[in-house]
């Protein structure tokens, strides 16, 4: 596969190299003691200016599993950002002192522009409500290895879908594996951006978009759920409306097939009630370590040290 120099976007990857990172994802994660060290000497540089706890644990464990060491800024607002430092100096200095750098930032685009000055290469773990490509990993390899195909489902996403970028970049992947087929499930005011239409369009993807949950659970091969993104919405009294519009519970779940999967890229709020965590349909706890197992994927492949 070619060498992945700087990740914005896995829209940007070709199917064949997102399999290859998935299946040395899913060998990872059979047979991790083999991958022990590999990484020894190297260092990730871990910029999360925006707050994240599984997206950033799971990047510092990657590498710390793989042997290297990590350096990191305590909390968002604690470095020379505050001081009125450029995005783009800081990359170039924490470029100076590692070997990868790692970084969420609360603004779309701000990947793209730091990948561009980055003297190492450079990984987008979120830009605003943009894109999340590493998330798009982590479901890929949760998909499968539950499913044991990337082709042919019906996927439901459900929720947030203008500002969840998770599903963005998981829309644009998952078009690129044949016979897959989504339907959008949200109210009006939160549906998929623009773009994204035009995306499906002009791919001749099938899709469809519908308000209730209920009248389309049964279809589904994969229910990908959201929360409602509070902290990218301008409207306090929208959000308390919106929040709670989906809520996946046993009643519903008795409505799905019995080999639907359920995927949430979490936190969770109270979309997905506590009793379908029992439910062996319920992915999104195995999502959490394909989480770290794919980010060790990705780190060797773009350091490449295979
Ligand atoms: C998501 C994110 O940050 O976009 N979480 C994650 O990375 N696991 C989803 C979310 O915040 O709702």
């Amino acid at each position: 596969m070619q060498k992945i120099r700087n990740l914005i976007k896995t829209g940007n990857l070709s199917a064949e190299d997102l399999m290859h990172i998935v299946k040395l994802g899913a060998d990872i994660a059979k047979t991790p003691e083999k991958y022990l060290d590999i990484c020894h000497g190297k260092i990730l540089g871990s910029l999360f200016f925006e707050p994240s706890t599984r997206t950033r644990l799971s990047f510092e464990s990657a590498m710390l599993r793989l042997g290297g060491s990590v350096v990191t800024i305590p909390e968002p607002n604690v470095s020379s950002t505050t001081k009125g430092e450029s995005l783009k100096d800081t990359i170039r200095t924490v470029g100076s002192y590692t070997d990868i750098i790692a970084m969420r930032h609360p603004h779309e685009g701000a990947g793209t522009l730091a990948a561009e000055v980055s003297p190492v290469p450079f990984i987008n773990a979120g830009d605003g409500g943009h894109q999340h490509p590493t998330q798009t990993l982590t479901d890929l390899l949760t998909i499968y290895t539950s499913k044991g195909s990337l082709e042919n489902h019906v996927i439901g996403l459900c929720g947030d879908l203008k500002f969840g970028r998770t599903v963005h970049s998981l829309v644009e992947t998952m078009a690129k594996f044949k016979g897959n087929k989504f339907i959008f499930i949200s109210p009006k005011e939160l549906q998929i951006p623009d773009y994204l239409r035009l995306f499906l369009k002009e791919n001749n993807l099938e899709y469809k978009e519908v308000e209730s949950l209920d009248e389309v659970i049964s279809e589904l091969d994969i229910l990908y759920m959201t929360r409602v993104q509070k902290e990218r919405f301008f409207n306090e009294a929208d959000y308390i409306r919106l929040k709670d519009s989906y809520i996946l519970n046993m009643n519903k779940m008795e409505q799905a097939k019995k080999d639907m999967i359920v995927l949430h890229p979490l936190p969770r709020v109270n979309e997905i009630a506590e009793e379908v965590d029992n439910d062996p349909r319920a992915k999104y706890f195995n999502q959490v370590k394909n989480g770290m197992y794919v980010r060790m994927s990705l780190i060797l492949h773009m350091l490449e040290e295979r």
